[in-house]
């Protein structure tokens, strides 16, 4: 089994669930308010290590109580810590209004843009041919470009969670093996909103695989010069907040046990579903007895 490294963002969810999305310059009385430990990359470093991993986390909190918690958060889990930095910026956080199970979500990146080049090229100081660097994009971009390149020089594997969508994104393409978009990010990347002609055009364009995340009708991928679609199960979604990185998480578990990659997307697509039927980001990421 390899090693999974993960570069990404560390937030302090704050959830109101609300009946309806407000209009522009409405205020509207929601049901009720929770926080929860969240951030793309934690999320994801999260999922892989409660399905199994050796995961190690690059980040930067702020000096906070905030930024305290989450790092805490992560070392009860297990993950390799010593590579979540502190900046003088307040700690990520994310606003998030739930509406019958989907949310909107606006991040304030916070300290999680200043993690630098340099802190990258620490993290993977010890990395391994054929270990698996994981990364999104609430982080700062030169930052998430220097640590793809820098893995593909020492031969790990690497995945890209291109969220939140970015026009730029496809500029990482080539130094990633796997890509992750759901739909909207997808048609970000290729300016088109049609699934199957999005994937080709990626597969076309880059030498990465793409895997497209489409919610409740599982996900898309490119193998033997088609795009095979791999459905999930049917389930009644209580919050879909963090579904994309459980998916994401659970991928690398699988691919750092050299499965095939459809059984890791079946596997991903298995935890996901059930992260669903549970609210909160990283509360609702199940653990590999929930699987089993
Ligand atoms: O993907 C869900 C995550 O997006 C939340 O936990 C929030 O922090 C934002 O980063």
């Amino acid at each position: 089994m390899s090693d999974i490294y993960v570069l990404g963002s560390m937030n302090m969810d704050m959830t109101v669930v609300s009946p309806r999305f407000p209009k522009l310059g409405e205020t509207i009385n929601g049901h009720s308010f929770s926080t929860a430990h969240g951030g793309k990359g934690a999320n994801q470093a999260v999922a892989a290590a409660r399905l199994g991993a050796n995961v190690s986390m690059c980040a930067c909190i702020g000096k906070d109580a905030n930024g305290k918690e989450l790092k805490e958060s992560l070392e009860y889990e297990g993950i390799n810590t010593d590579y979540v930095f502190e900046s003088d910026s307040s700690t990520g956080a994310a606003v998030i209004t739930l509406v019958d199970g989907d949310n909107t979500i606006i991040v304030a990146k916070g300290a999680n843009a200043d993690v630098t080049c340099r802190q990258a090229e620490l993290f993977l100081d010890k990395a391994k041919p054929g270990d698996i660097l994981l990364v999104q994009l609430e982080t700062d971009f030169k930052t998430v470009e220097y640590a793809l390149k820098l893995a593909k020089s020492k031969k790990m594997i690497t995945v890209l969670n291109p969220a939140p969508a970015d026009p730029e994104c496809s500029a990482l393409c080539e130094f990633c093996d796997y890509i992750i978009p759901n739909e909207t990010e997808l048609k970000t990347i290729t300016g088109n909103d049609d699934i199957e002609f999005s994937i080709r055009k990626i597969k076309d364009n880059y030498s990465c695989i793409p895997v497209a995340t489409l919610g409740s009708q599982g996900c898309a991928f490119y193998r033997n010069e088609s795009v095979v679609f791999l459905p999930c199960e049917k389930v009644k979604a209580v919050d879909t907040t963090g579904a994309g990185d459980t998916f994401c998480g659970a991928f690398c578990v699988a691919l750092s046990n050299d499965e095939p990659i459809e059984n890791c997307l079946k596997f991903a697509l298995k935890c996901a579903t059930l992260s669903v039927t549970k609210t909160g980001a990283q509360p609702s990421i199940p653990f590999l007895k929930d699987i089993k």
